[in-house]
């Protein structure tokens, strides 16, 4: 049976949000991190963005790992894969088979901040990998990072381009915080979306569909089912528009008309004017000297660096 380490409480996710939400609705101009898009809808619609034919970063990511994965598990040698935002789908496994066959894999340890999930991806991958140990972390990787089971050679992988949620500084000091916890033999994969053409970039994230319009909206019913809001989500345009000065992605929520939301359960009332937005979402896009340079001020050395045929997205290998 998978082991299962709990280093968040329901209660510490419930504060975390009134935190968050006092502290960004209560900003000019306001913005609430994308951590709290992943409620079980806001999963469900990620999972069908990531099928969308405007949604490239998925699809690139795996027929890389596809591509170069003994490749990988050749250069980092690890007995133990860590995966920050854990998944159990087809690009993690295409790592530990990678690992496995190379005879070095012996455990898996993903960190996710759903335990709910965390059970689910640790059955299944426990189950498909018999004899390996699975470890899974029930933490905010943004905060627990020295309660990472140590020991062994491992990779530490965050995939997806989930770095990209963060902007520069912060990556920076997440990566040196990192850094910390490694030993000697330890390295790091990361999943990087490139910067390319700016209309492909928008696209991806406001789709023919709306299925992204969807997935920003369904923060406001977070806020409305946790927080006791009564923001109208359906009053909110989604937009989505590239910034070519940081190079990232901007999601944003725009009020439609002047309207008014109580959070009941901080006591606060937020007054929206007519095109006001709040922004809900950065994902930044890399070029390979940017990245460079960001490992290197978190004490990383760049090492391998593989791309999609394309050029759209990278994954990378580095040490300290
Ligand atoms: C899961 C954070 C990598 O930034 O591309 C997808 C989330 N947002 N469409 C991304 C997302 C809008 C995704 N990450």
């Amino acid at each position: 049976m998978p082991r299962i380490d709990h280093y968040l409480t329901p209660d510490d996710l419930a504060k975390a949000l009134r935190r968050d939400a006092a502290e960004g609705l209560g900003a000019r101009p306001r913005s609430l991190p994308p951590k709290w898009f992943y409620d079980e809808r806001g999963s469900a619609l990620f999972e069908e963005i990531t099928t969308l034919a405007e949604y490239y970063p998925t699809r690139a990511e795996r027929a890389i790992l596809r591509r170069s994965a003994p490749e990988i598990a050749r250069a980092c040698g690890a007995d133990t894969l860590v995966e920050l935002g854990a998944g159990s789908g087809e690009k993690t496994r295409l790592l530990l088979d990678a690992l496995r066959a190379r005879g070095t894999l012996r455990r898996f340890v993903p960190v996710d901040v759903s335990g709910a999930f965390l059970r689910e991806s640790a059955a299944a991958i426990g189950a498909a990998y018999p004899g390996l140990e699975v470890h899974a972390v029930v933490a905010d990787f943004e905060r627990h990072l020295h309660l990472l089971p140590a020991g062994g050679r491992r990779a530490v992988a965050v995939l997806g381009s989930t770095l990209g949620n963060q902007p520069p500084d912060r990556r920076v000091s997440f990566l040196a915080d990192l850094r910390e916890g490694f030993a000697p033999g330890d390295t790091l994969l990361l999943g990087l979306d490139l910067v390319k053409d700016p209309a492909r970039l928008v696209a991806a994230y406001d789709d023919a569909r709306g299925v992204t319009a969807e997935f920003n909206r369904n923060v406001l019913r977070v806020l409305n089912r946790e927080l006791d809001a009564d923001f109208a989500p359906e009053d909110f345009d989604h937009v989505a528009l590239w910034d070519p000065r940081a190079e990232w992605i901007e999601m944003r929520l725009r009020a439609r008309t002047a309207q008014r939301a109580a959070v009941r359960a901080i006591g606060l009332t937020v007054d929206f004017a007519a095109g006001e937005e709040v922004r809900t979402e950065i994902s930044a896009k890399f070029r390979r000297a940017g990245v460079e340079a960001e490992l290197g001020r978190a004490g990383f050395r760049l090492e391998h660096w593989w791309t999609d045929p394309a050029g759209d997205f990278a994954v990378l290998l580095a040490r300290p």
